[in-house]
């Protein structure tokens, strides 16, 4: 086994070949959200419930957050420096290096691009340097697709979601995370060499709405979750987590991770 693939290796789960990434990256351009205030009692409460595979995270909160009671994986994301407070969300640029990331101990690292958007070109080939760095240190490169403001209808286009995700593939990504189309989503896991994970966005109005949009990505063949606010945003996010890790993992049935979340409630309270 090479270096990539024992880092790959911690970030999928081996009985599946599926991973349930927890995102909690989004402090470093929306400031501190609600349920990502007290990022150090987040990350230690879904920990504790040893369903997070991996973790995508920011040097700061790596920093400040970490480590958990597990061993879970880790991707550092080396991309930013744009806030919702600046003109352009998408002006994104790396923020750190691969060899941060080895220091680290991270098992892959992750660069925004965003298709569509006037930053496309300086962030793909921002994304298809690091991918040469990766290479040079068999580290996995997360691409994570992302879209301009203009392009928001655009996050429901499977034709234009699968250009995203083939685009990022062919700039040098071995893991894609992009949004979940309700329609035609396996053109978008057809069309892509690497695999792909989902993006949770804004959070869905019921925790049941989440289950629905990760079990169709799985059956449409994503190969996972990078989900960050539908998790850490319910108010139930460990019998959330239950029910997800059952729809990734052990292939259940909406009808079944829907008791499974019941049940987990019930134990709760
Ligand atoms: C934040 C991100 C997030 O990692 C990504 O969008 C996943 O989180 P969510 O499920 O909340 O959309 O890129 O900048």
């Amino acid at each position: 086994m090479e270096g990539l693939d024992i880092r790959l290796s911690r970030i999928f789960r081996r009985e599946s070949g599926r991973a349930l990434v927890v995102a909690v990256d989004h402090g470093m351009a929306l400031g501190p959200m609600s349920g990502l205030t007290n990022i150090k009692e987040t990350v230690a409460r879904l920990d504790a419930t040893g369903m997070v595979d991996t973790w995508l995270l920011t040097k700061g909160i790596l920093r400040y957050a970490f480590p958990t009671r597990g061993c879970p994986g880790i991707i550092l994301r080396i991309s930013g420096g744009a806030t919702i407070a600046g003109p352009e969300l998408t002006r994104e640029a790396l923020t750190g290096t691969v060899e941060e990331g080895l220091a680290a101990g991270a098992d892959g690292v992750a660069v925004s691009a965003f298709i569509g958007s006037p930053y496309e070109h300086e962030t793909l080939t921002g994304l298809a340097r690091v991918a040469g760095d990766c290479r040079r240190w068999n580290m996995p490169l997360l691409g994570v697709v992302g879209v301009g403001k203009i392009n928001e209808d655009k996050k429901q286009d499977p034709r234009f979601i699968a250009l995203g995700a083939r685009v990022a593939a062919e700039h040098g990504a071995d893991l894609v995370k992009t949004y979940y189309t309700e329609k035609d989503f396996d053109r978008v896991t057809a069309g892509c060499p690497a695999p792909v994970l989902i993006a949770g966005g804004p959070k869905c109005d019921t925790d049941m709405d989440t289950l629905k949009m990760i079990y169709g990505a799985i059956q449409g063949g994503a190969r996972g979750i990078v989900m960050g606010r539908n998790i850490w945003q319910s108010p139930h996010p460990e019998a959330l987590l239950a029910a997800v890790d059952g729809i990734v993992h052990k292939d259940l049935e909406v009808k079944e991770a829907e008791e499974l979340l019941q049940e987990c409630k019930n134990k709760k309270s």
